[in-house]
């Protein structure tokens, strides 16, 4: 399966992606983890793209194509999360697709509002340890370590300046792309600011893996 989980900054795109992962097998490509895996490892190109995203700019589409494809073509079904974020990267991963003779099966929107948004960015919190995303009030960091033993930090991106201006981005380059894949009859719409587990079952119905 061959999915995009789209959406604006904070709508759930990770804690679903993760989530859709584990009940069907399909890999998570995440532009976001990639990017800022390639910060932490302290290259040049990392050293080049962090002005980028601790502004909350997007990265140029060429670096991130480069970031994504060999992950693309490593599995035939995968769950991708943060990419396409313009015209020019759907058109990249449109033609990457044909070239490999595969296609896209569904494009699922996840839908809040701006404020909804900016109360859950502000509240996330990054486990130092694993990685995972959780959230001070509506999905906290286990309190045991073994489950999960933290350090949970904000992401630099996460200041509310960075935020503002993230989904001014989004609004502006990414949102078009609704229009573009319910013109190839491809978008689903899902309201994101219900729970969490919710949420999963709608993306799951979306996906046709629903009960
Ligand atoms: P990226 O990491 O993708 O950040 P983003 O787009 O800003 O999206 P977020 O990760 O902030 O939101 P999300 O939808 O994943 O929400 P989450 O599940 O965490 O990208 C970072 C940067 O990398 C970009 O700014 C750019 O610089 C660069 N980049 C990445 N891709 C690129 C591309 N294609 N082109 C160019 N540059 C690129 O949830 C948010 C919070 O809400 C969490 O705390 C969570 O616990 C909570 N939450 C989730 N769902 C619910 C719910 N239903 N109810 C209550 N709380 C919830
Ligand atoms: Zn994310």
């Amino acid at each position: 399966m061959r999915i995009i989980l789209f959406g604006p900054q904070g709508a759930g795109k990770g804690t679903q992606a993760s989530r859709l992962a584990e009940k069907t097998g399909g890999k998570h490509i995440a532009t976001g983890d990639l990017v800022r895996a390639e910060i932490k490892s302290g290259s040049e190109l990392g050293e080049k793209i962090q002005e980028y995203n601790d502004r909350g700019d997007l990265v140029p589409d060429e670096i991130i194509v480069e970031m994504m494809k060999p992950h693309l073509d490593q599995a035939d079904s995968w769950i991708l999360d943060g990419f396409p974020r313009n015209q020019a990267q759907a058109e990249t991963l449109g033609e990457a697709l044909e070239e490999i003779d595969a296609r896209l099966d569904k494009v699922v929107a996840l839908e809040a509002p701006d404020d909804a948004l900016i109360e859950r960015l502000s509240g996330r919190r990054q486990s130092e340890a694993t990685g995972k995303t959780y959230h001070v009030q509506y999905d906290p960091p286990p309190e045991n370590p073994d489950e999960d033993p933290g350090p949970f930090i904000q992401r630099k991106d996460d200041t509310e300046e960075a935020i503002r201006h993230r989904l001014d981005v989004y609004h502006e380059q990414t949102e078009p792309l609704k229009d573009y894949y319910e013109g190839q009859g491809l978008l689903v719409t899902v309201d994101a600011t219900k729970p969490i587990p919710e949420v999963t079952d709608e993306v799951l119905r979306a996906v046709g893996e629903g009960s």
